[in-house]
């Protein structure tokens, strides 16, 4: 069971401030079961909370410690324990951090994230539905199957100025952001890659032309080097990304790892050396071959099921620690 230290960290008031969840307002998946109330703010919610599901879905609620705990402590969701658990245990965290909250809507990993990285953290959410950035978190709003949302995240975590005040970015559809705004980050991001291997070549050149004696002086690039070079600029990649579940478990578990697939790649192209990645899957035959690919690419990899996630639930979590520098895209995706 959880511990009590970890519920005395919540109740600092000096981490929420008086950020208190007034009305929970939650993600749009009509069955999602790691929420703790329904989003009131779409036509969709408010059909939802009419029915007898819901009054159903509410008293569970009512009953359910965790959720209960989560609306004192002003969190948006019940789901934070799980992160709250899991970081205990794997120490994920680190003030300054960079993470990437995959499908963070209704926000409670990200408020997690923004506590636990700060000072000078940021933590950027992505999730298909609309919903209010909890509090230093930017957020783009869209899916994360598409490959124009993949590379927008990925161009906009490449600034390292990018996101450290709260800002949120509409997605196209909101005419927020144009195929030339995108085009523009992701030449940014291209660029960026472009002058790193330039350097690179520069460096080569300069190392064959120069007299035998002052070779030594040439600098090899730090680790930090190499990755920003290669636009592996983010610390930690969370995913809590599941769709509407349909009741078919195969189906369920197939559009499941077809999200943890695409966190997974999104990971080999931006996180940092010794980084971590934490996805959530639902349960079936495929998640071996995941955490096979998990294994190629990060140093340790452990299977988790928090307390908080209900035991009735097939989701489980993988938690995948210190990103290896060499393997390649080939290598992981064999
Ligand atoms: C369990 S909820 C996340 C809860 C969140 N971790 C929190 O702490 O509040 C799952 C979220 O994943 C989002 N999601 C599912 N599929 C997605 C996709 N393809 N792209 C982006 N977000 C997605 C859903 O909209 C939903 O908000």
């Amino acid at each position: 069971m959880l511990s009590r230290r970890i519920f005395q960290q919540l109740t600092d008031s000096f981490l929420y401030g008086s950020n208190r969840l007034v009305a929970g307002r939650i993600c749009s998946a009509s069955k999602c079961t790691s929420c703790s109330a329904r989003r009131q703010t779409t036509p969709n919610a408010i059909r939802h909370a009419s029915s007898s599901s819901s009054t159903r879905w509410k008293s569970r609620q009512g009953n359910d410690f965790f959720a209960r705990e989560a609306r004192v402590q002003g969190l948006k969701s019940r789901a934070a324990f799980k992160l709250l658990e899991l970081n205990e245990k794997h120490k994920l965290f680190k003030p300054g951090q960079t993470v990437v909250d995959l499908g963070f809507a209704p926000g409670s990993w990200s408020q997690v994230a923004v506590n636990r990285t700060a000072p000078n953290g940021r933590v950027v959410g992505i999730d298909l539905i609309p919903a209010q950035p909890p509090r230093g978190v930017s957020t783009i709003q869209g899916n994360f199957l598409s490959p124009t949302v993949q590379a927008e995240v990925r161009a906009y975590v490449q600034d390292p100025d990018l996101g450290r005040p709260r800002r949120q970015i509409s997605s196209q559809q909101d005419g927020g952001f144009t195929e030339d705004d995108v085009e523009e980050l992701e030449r940014g991001y291209i660029d960026l890659e472009r002058q790193a291997h330039l350097d690179a070549e520069g460096a080569v050149v300069e190392e064959a032309t120069e007299p035998a004696e002052t070779k030594t002086s040439i600098k090899a690039p730090s680790q930090k080097e190499r990755d920003a070079g290669q636009g592996r600029v983010v610390d930690v990649v969370l995913s809590d990304m599941l769709m509407n579940t349909s009741g078919i478990p195969f189906k369920d578990h197939a559009g499941s790892m077809d999200l943890c697939m695409a966190a997974l790649t999104f990971c080999f192209d931006t996180l940092r050396t010794g980084g971590h990645f934490m996805c959530k899957f639902y349960q079936g035959s495929e998640e071996k071959a995941l955490e096979t690919k998990l294994k190629r690419l990060f140093t340790k990899v452990h299977r988790e099921k928090p307390d908080s996630s209900r035991s009735a639930s097939k989701e489980a979590y993988f938690v995948a620690l210190k990103r290896k520098e060499a393997p390649t895209r080939e290598d992981v995706f064999r």
